[in-house]
């Protein structure tokens, strides 16, 4: 039986993801419609454009009243005109279809637009990003509002490209949603009996006998919990593709988007990036030059982009919003010290992106974000930091240009897949949650960041994983059908893996997987069986001894583990870390098993503290891959490369409040800004971030070569 399930994907509409993309994307959204009777404001609006050298612009997203203020009363005068101020000046919009705020008068005329929450109440009329999915009267005037928008300016000069509604999320319980929930599991599985089968519903007498028994609310059952989520992706691409049909209808060659929100648990953008002709993320990561935690938070989103630019890697992605100073919903109010804002958009053009817009491009007068950051702010000049900083962002942009249709080469690959953290959380005895189970993927990815290697984070049901030398697999509770197998043909072929406790427990449906963990093969391809486990609370930790040197560690050497313990049987594969206390102390904790080819690393605890570090400067240097320079990649230095198969782009970041010196053996670098070269070492001031092109011939394997 297929139940992969009834996604909605679509062959890309395009194959230029950035229509007539020959500069970076540097922007933001702005709202004229706000500013409708002041004229005088929209005119300011346009001159300080023009200084700020950005090129790109985002028009629309909430401004439903402004184009609709009344049922069937279209008012397009206005957003005619600044499409041609637009034109005029040379610049590109990105034009929104206006979902993500429905009118008052909607609401008031339909109430059935709005969402029944999980309470079975009809919601008041308030905020945004609300409406029920499935009602037609919504669905029928935002059809009929983008097939204007469309007929309208789908060949306007200045569009380059469409951003669908914003920010999609959440749940409506209404009668038509929860019947469109049954429609979908009836067309994913076909008869109820094989729904019965894939939940295991006997259990507490769950046996459901007609399709309209199915309440997604109903916590007894893991895989109907599991599905709701995969149901609620669904209906966003579902959405999506509604909304999109009219604007790729009327000009195919438009690509047609929406905005991600990072590493929000609740959608699969793995997913979802299937339906978009490209990637764009909502980024907001209060990067604080005086917080003690600023390199975790380069860390966290140096993952999501490596996460970003793989889901669709044949195409770039990009940041569709970022705040260009402090964010007004944050719990403290700080400003990004002077340089940080640079550092915080080079980082994403480094991991592949090749735009980066702001939310906002002027603060508006009043209502809920009056005090968030914009480009220009309320005293309607351009002679602030904030803006000083926005236009030394625009030269940058146009010294960077090189970089465009170049990409970061990885031989490592991180397996990321938001379907095992939601299977974690629909499981009662697991206690991580989708965020947990990303912040266990962090954990790793950390480890690997800290080498300085570049990182590919995949979906482990896409990935081909031939590609790479070093897979690394944290958590993979959930297996995919055949990703067992691909994983054991990798290993078998020559490549390392690493995989971890807590992995291969249940199939697609949430069933465990019985004849020992990790399951599907995968024991035998570790060379070991976990028998049980154990969880430790937050501050908990349980001793571990190395049994043998690795990575620069001596055996005999104490480390700890926390959160948790798996407890494993060797059967093949060498013991090269053990617990050290409890009943289990002496059994392994870290493993090595040579399959075919390759190896299998298992590691059965969560390693608190070096072992990890030590573990993969054993795998990476035995791989020959670690940082690119050569040598040991300073601690508080963010490092990617961009390459186009002749260039080769080094992104070098200072992190940190101290100057880092930077070794660079036999390579030798020219600032693509200043043009000053560089070779046997680079110094880089505190919080200073540079991109820098190899002028010397050095041979760089790429992955595709090997
Ligand atoms: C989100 C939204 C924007 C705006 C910003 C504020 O990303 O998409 O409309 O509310 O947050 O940070
Ligand atoms: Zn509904």
């Amino acid at each position: 039986m297929d139940i992969s399930g009834p996604f909605p994907t679509d062959a890309p509409a395009t194959s230029r993801p950035f229509s007539d993309h020959t500069a970076i994307l540097h922007g933001g959204d702005y709202n004229p419609g706000q500013w409708l009777h002041a004229p005088e404001v929209i005119e300011q609006d346009f001159a300080l454009m023009r200084r700020s050298g950005c090129n790109t612009f985002t028009l629309g997203v909430f401004a439903w009243t402004a184009l609709e203020p009344e049922e069937g009363r279209y008012t397009f005068a206005w957003l005619d005109h600044i499409f041609e101020r637009m034109r005029e000046a040379g610049h590109g919009v990105i034009l929104a279809t206006p979902s993500g705020g429905k009118p008052a008068w909607l609401a008031e005329t339909y109430p059935e637009v709005r969402r029944i929450d999980e309470q079975g109440n009809r919601e008041p009329y308030r905020l945004r990003h609300n409406h029920c999915w499935s009602s037609e009267v919504f669905r029928a005037r935002i059809r009929a509002l983008n097939t204007r928008l469309a007929q309208r300016y789908a060949d306007h000069p200045a569009l380059r490209m469409w951003h669908v509604s914003n920010e999609m999320s959440g749940a409506c319980y209404c009668e038509n949603c929860l019947g469109r929930w049954q429609r979908w599991l009836k067309d994913r599985y076909r008869s109820l009996d094989a729904l019965n089968r894939a939940w295991w519903t006997a259990f507490w007498s769950h046996t459901y006998t007609r399709w309209s028994q199915i309440d997604p609310r109903d916590e007894a059952v893991d895989g109907l919990r599991l599905d709701w989520r995969r149901f609620q992706t669904w209906q966003i691409a579902e959405h999506f593709r509604w909304e999109a049909e009219p604007l790729r209808r009327t000009n195919p060659a438009v690509p047609v988007t929406t905005n991600f929100m990072g590493l929000y648990p609740e959608v699969d953008y793995g997913r979802l990036s299937e339906v978009v002709d490209l990637v764009a993320d909502d980024q907001y990561p209060f990067f604080d030059a005086e917080a003690e935690d600023l390199l975790e938070r380069v860390v966290r989103v140096s993952f999501k982009d490596d996460l970003y630019r793989n889901f669709r890697s044949d195409r770039p992605w990009m940041l569709m919003e970022c705040a260009p100073d402090w964010v007004q919903w944050s719990s403290s109010y700080r400003l990004k010290r002077p340089g940080i804002h640079r550092a915080e958009m080079l980082q994403a053009l480094g991991h592949g992106a090749e735009g980066t817009l702001y939310f906002q491009w002027r603060k508006g007068r009043g209502a809920f974000e009056k005090l968030h950051s914009a480009v220009v702010d309320h005293v309607g000049h351009g002679d602030t930091r904030v803006f000083r900083e926005i236009e030394a962002t625009s030269r940058t942009y146009t010294k960077l240009q090189p970089l465009l249709g170049s990409r970061p080469e990885a031989s490592v690959a991180l397996l990321v897949d938001w379907e095992c953290g939601w299977a974690m959380e629909a499981t009662c005895g697991i206690p991580d949650d989708t965020a947990a189970y990303l912040e266990t993927c962090l954990r790793y990815y950390a480890a690997l960041w800290r080498r300085g290697v570049t990182i590919d984070c995949l979906r482990p049901d896409r990935a081909e994983l031939s590609a790479y030398r070093c897979v690394v697999a944290p958590a993979l509770f959930l297996l995919h059908p055949g990703v067992a197998s691909k994983i054991a043909d990798f290993v078998r072929g020559g490549g390392t893996l690493v995989l971890t406790g807590n992995s291969a427990i249940v199939n697609e449906s949430n069933l465990c997987h019985t004849g020992g963990w990790p399951g599907d093969g995968l024991a035998e391809v570790c060379g070991i069986w976990q028998e049980e486990y154990e969880t430790l609370e937050p501050g908990k930790h349980r001793a571990i001894r190395l049994e043998q040197p690795l990575g620069g560690r001596a055996a005999g050497e104490a480390f700890t583990a926390d959160r948790y313990c798996g407890i494993v049987h060797a059967r093949g594969a060498e013991v090269l870390a053990t617990y050290a206390e409890s009943f289990y102390a002496g059994t392994p904790c870290l493993t090595r098993h040579g399959f075919g080819e390759g190896q299998a690393w298992f590691l059965a605890a969560e390693f608190a503290d070096g072992l990890l570090d030590a573990l993969f400067t054993r795998i990476l240097d035995e791989q020959r891959l670690g940082f690119p320079l050569g040598g040991e990649k300073p601690p508080g230095l963010a490092y990617q490369r961009r390459s186009n198969g002749e260039a080769h782009f080094h992104f070098l970041q200072n992190f940190t409040a101290e100057a880092i010196e930077v070794s660079l053996g036999e390579h030798r670098l020219r600032c693509l800004e200043s043009s000053v070269e560089y070779s046997d070492k680079l110094a880089l001031a505190p919080w200073q971030s540079g991109v820098y092109v190899e002028t010397r011939k050095i041979n760089h394997p790429s992955p595709a070569a090997r």
